[in-house]
Formats: C-alpha cells, structure tokens, sequence
C-alpha cells in the first residue's frame, strides 16, 4: 500500500472519504493497523492505561512514549504516524512543549503529535506547526485533564458547554491543526463541529456525523477488560480466545502433550542410541 501522508488526509477529507483511525503500543499491534490499511496509527497515551495497567493516562513519561513510538514505527510503514504528547511534555512552557514534539519526530520515528486542549493551546499549536510539525488536536473529553473534568465524562450537553467546545475547535483549527479528535460529546454537537470546520475531525464517542472514527485497538479487539465505555464497540473477542490458548499450553503441559513428535527435532536415525550402547 502507498504510504499515507498528510495530503493523502487532506484528500481523504476534501472526498469525503472516513478517515480511519486506530492506536498501536507496540510491534505487533502496529503490524496489524498497517495490514489492515488503517489510514492514521495514533500511539495513543490511552496505552499508559490498556498497555502499562495505570488507572489514569498522566502518569506515562516522554521516555516511555517514545520507546513504544520506536517500536510502533518499526511495525507499521504505511498509515501516518501520529503519537500523544504525554500529561506534562507540553503544557509547562512552548520551548518545552516544542522540544518534545520535536523529540517525537527525531527519536520517535513520528511524523505528527496530538495534544489536548483548546483556546488555551492555541500558542503552543502554533508554535509545533510553526516548526513544520503537524499537530491534530483533541477536545470533548481530555483525558488528561480527568481530574478537573470529574472523571470520564460526556462534555458539551449543555447549550453553554457545547458553545464553548465549538469556539475550542475553531481556536485550535486556527492554530494550525490539521485536524482534531472529538471524543465523548453528543452527536450533534459533533456534526455541527464538523460541518463548521475545514479540517478533519476524529470522533470517538462523537457519533458518524465526523470526518473519521478512531478506537483504542485493546478496546476494539475485546482484550482490555477492565471498563468499556458505550463508544467502544468490540470487534473480537480476543481475551477469551488468548486466554483460552494459554489456558490450553498450560493444560497440556501439565499432561505431556506438548511437545509432540512434530514439535521435536529427531537425530540421525539411531546415531547417538549407536554411540550411547
Ligand atoms: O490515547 C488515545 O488512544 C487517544 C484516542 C482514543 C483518541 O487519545
Ligand atoms: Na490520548
């Protein structure tokens, strides 16, 4: 497949074409967004979560980011790379902010970054763009900011609320974002968002009026089983075809099943039985 690049994107947009979006944490789970033909492969902050089992996205460092940006970039060649700026890389300062995401394109093996926030970035996005880093934006539910949002919530329901995502988006979008994530807000606010726009929008939680849908890949494959948010449609069930494997490797060694004959590597006929008597 020809490899995605941010015009491929743009084009993808301007024919209406729905974007795909999935998240890979590592080689495997890479090689699989790319054998699928997903258009953008998000090493998303959500694997401090489903892939290093933290309750929350901030505890996830810039180091382990980019360790699995390496190893997600080795798996998947095709789709476009974009990775999460982790809690904390981007918010302090924008020389600190536009040092990581350059750290993101040099050490990560990225070719874009995603932050979290609105009007309040709108400096910081800037300055990423500015440097010739493409950044996609993510309002709605910011997981990051979990805390101040009173857990994970559906934002935007009120007519005021939804006011306020709408300006965020066109902030941002004037920023120089080339495109945004929309999770958790009511369908409609979404549409409208989109339809305001001139750039993607990614929805998760957002509903089918958006220009792209994205999942957690843990999520969708039904391994990640600790909470499943209504948006999180399971594809597979993989936990119990995985557990189901191991179960059946453990059982069988127990009853000296595994290995079989096919699984040995035979000698000589009879040579070190030869040697031996
Ligand atoms: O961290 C993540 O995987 C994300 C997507 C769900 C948008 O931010
Ligand atoms: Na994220």
């Amino acid at each position: 497949r020809k490899k995605v690049t941010i015009n491929t994107i743009r084009k993808l947009y301007n024919d209406n074409e729905p974007i795909t979006v999935l998240t890979a944490h590592d080689y495997p789970s890479a090689s699989f967004v790319d054998k699928a033909g997903i258009d953008i492969c998000l090493v998303g902050d959500s694997l401090a979560m489903v892939a290093l089992g933290h309750e929350s996205t901030s505890p996830v460092t810039m180091e382990e980011m980019l360790h699995h940006c390496r190893a997600v970039a080795r798996g998947a060649k095709s789709p476009f790379m974009v990775a999460d700026m982790p809690f904390g890389s981007y918010e302090g300062s924008i020389s600190e902010a536009v040092n990581n995401a350059i750290r993101f394109i040099k050490d990560g093996k990225m070719e874009a970054v995603k932050l979290e926030g609105g009007t309040e970035m709108v400096e910081t996005i800037r300055a990423i763009t500015r440097i010739g880093i493409p950044v996609l934006g993510h309002v709605g539910l910011t997981p990051q900011r979990q805390s101040s949002l009173g857990g994970y919530r559906v934002q935007g329901k009120t007519l005021e609320k939804a006011k306020k995502l709408i300006e965020d988006a066109k902030a941002i979008q004037e920023a120089g974002c080339f495109g945004m994530v929309l999770e958790t807000i009511p369908e409609p606010v979404a549409t409208h968002i989109t339809k305001l726009l001139k750039i993607p929008t990614i929805g998760i939680g957002a509903g089918p009026g958006t220009s792209g849908q994205v999942l957690v890949q843990l999520d969708m494959l039904g391994i990640f089983d600790r909470f499943a948010p209504r948006f999180a449609k399971t594809y597979a069930n993989a936990n119990s075809v995985i557990t189901d494997a191991i179960r059946t490797y453990h059982k069988e060694v127990k009853e000296r099943k595994f290995p079989a004959k096919e699984h040995c590597y035979p000698m000589e006929d009879g040579e070190l039985e030869r040697f031996l008597n």
